[in-house]
């Protein structure tokens, strides 16, 4: 399989450089450049190294650089940002620190000819970020382009097929950034695209059958898109040698419960073991009101859960996870050593043995790992949902949980989703909250005193910041009418126009 590596400098767009390589039909690896040795570089055949960019100036005392033999392996290099600079810096070039400031934001660039920028006009946008710049162009280098306050914007050394940007290819901003990236795949690394989703589901089959040969494994099925889908795939690769164990905790949205046992057992004919939790959970939270407390609580129990079932089981060997790759890459940089806490719920066992932890997911992307469910046949509305907190409604009933208000926001928020689903609104995230605010209404000819439920939906990329979306007043409308209709205990509606900041998605 051909494969570019994304050599991270501590860049911000690392991520985003590796998804931009793979839009292309190419495998592409991020590693850390402390995590990985020249040797192994040399080994691992790959068809070209990206530099990605960094915070540091190259000459910091602990700025992160390379050896700069890796300029003489003859496997084309692409720096950006501080890549550029370090490939600069290690070929004998000077940097010095911006005398106007910082040149940051879409820039005009005036590129020379050259391979990586085949098909990109003489002047275009780009988009810039940067303090340092290179002043003195290393020998063997060519300037390929420049802005008005950057005049060593990028080098090239065609005949060693070296390139370095100070832009940032990778972001839309830089209007011919795709050219360029293409540019440098396919015509200086010569790669053939021809990466696929299905290559990669026959091959981690195959690899899996090899490896897990005779071995019991388990995995924790939360209902979520990455564990079902790295369930359905060690499924395949393995049949009932693999067992499912799916903890309801009485806290999951409508029907979910049931949708989970028919499509995994039903659909897939997978071993299953569904376990009916609602009553130990309720009776756990009895009377707690506190936030994290019910997290805590919830993920504590639903490790013994999980033990108890797994102990009734007998030994297994190895446990499945739904790692993917932005999880590998955050914890600890490209070292997915630890086991990633299993995000739907209080984190897994610490002290349960298991020879191996298998994470089948751990080079994709969530867009991905959506792919690969569809192709599996993982129906849509479980591969394309939402994403669903891991203590389920228990942040979302405000004040104590009781199996009646569990059973009140579950309706209300079956209906507010069904209405904007209907209408073909997908908002980022979406859902009701029950407040623990009751107030005076009146049906008919009586009054009523019931609760106030708060509609909630944002639009956002990462969920660190969102925008509350603004739903058209008739769904929000139809959505009211049928809650006060259909759910007794609820008679007043409200919407919730709060971004994040200052408020968060959740209520709790
Ligand atoms: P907040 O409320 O922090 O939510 O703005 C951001 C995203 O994280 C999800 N979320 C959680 N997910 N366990 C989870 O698995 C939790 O305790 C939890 N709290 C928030 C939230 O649904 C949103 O997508």
């Amino acid at each position: 399989m051909e494969k570019i590596l994304v050599l991270d400098f501590g860049g911000q767009y690392d991520l985003l450089i590796a998804r931009r390589v793979r839009e292309n039909g190419v495998f592409a690896e991020i590693r850390p450049y402390d995590k990985i040795s020249l040797a192994k570089i040399k080994s691992a055949g790959y068809k070209g190294i990206i530099f990605t960019g960094g915070p540091n100036s190259v000459y910091d005392e602990h700025a992160p650089r390379y050896d700069k033999e890796i300029l003489s392996l003859g496997i084309p290099v692409l720096g950006i940002c501080y890549g550029h600079q370090l490939i600069a810096y290690m070929a004998g070039g000077k940097i010095r620190s911006a005398e106007h400031g910082s040149e940051y934001g879409k820039t005009d660039v005036y590129v020379a000819p050259c391979a990586l920028f085949s098909g990109v006009p003489e002047k275009s946008v780009c988009w810039m970020s940067h303090t340092d710049y290179v002043c003195e162009t290393p020998a063997g280098f060519a300037v390929t382009a420049r802005t008005d306050n950057c005049p060593v914007a990028a080098i090239a050394d065609e005949a060693r097929r070296i390139y370095g940007v100070q832009f940032h290819p990778e972001v839309t901003h830089t209007a011919y950034g795709k050219e360029i990236l293409r540019n440098f795949l396919f015509g200086v690394c010569r790669c053939a695209g021809d990466w696929k989703m299905d290559d990669f589901i026959e091959k981690t089959v195959c690899e899996y059958k090899e490896k897990l040969a005779g071995k019991r494994v388990l995995c924790a099925l939360s209902g979520g898109v990455d564990s079902s889908v790295a369930a359905v795939l060690i499924h395949r690769a393995i049949g009932d040698a693999l067992t499912c164990v799916f903890v309801d905790h009485g806290l999951l949205r409508k029907n979910e419960g049931d949708d989970v046992e028919r499509v995994f057992h039903g659909q897939f004919k997978m071993k299953l073991v569904r376990v009916n939790a609602e009553e130990r959970f309720l009776t756990k939270l009895a009377g707690v009101r506190e936030p994290e407390k019910k997290r805590k609580i919830i993920g504590e129990e639903f490790i013994r859960v999980f033990e108890e079932e797994s102990r009734k089981l007998g030994k297994t060997d190895d446990l499945v996870q739904g790692t993917i790759y932005p999880d590998v890459v955050e914890s600890g940089k490209g070292d997915a050593s630890t086991i990633k806490s299993h995000h739907n719920v209080g984190g897994l066992p610490t002290h349960m043995e298991f020879e191996e932890i298998i994470e089948p997911l751990r080079t994709l992307f969530k867009d991905e790992v959506r792919a690969v469910g569809l192709k599996l046949g993982i129906p849509e509305k479980l591969v394309m949902r939402q994403p669903f907190p891991g203590p389920g409604l228990a942040v979302r009933i405000i004040g104590e949980i009781t199996k009646e208000k569990a059973d009140t926001l579950r309706e209300a928020d079956a209906i507010f989703r069904e209405e904007l689903e209907n209408a073909g609104v997908r908002p980022s995230q979406y859902f009701a909250v029950l407040t623990d605010t009751k107030s005076v209404g009146v049906m008919g000819d009586a009054g009523t005193y019931g609760y106030t439920v708060a509609l909630r939906a944002v639009t956002t990329d990462d969920f660190m910041t969102a925008d509350w979306t603004r739903i058209p007043y008739d769904i929000l409308d139809a959505a009211s009418r049928r809650i006060t209709n259909e759910v007794k205990t609820i008679n007043r509606v409200v919407y919730d126009i709060t971004s994040k900041p200052p408020a968060t998605v959740e209520w709790e």
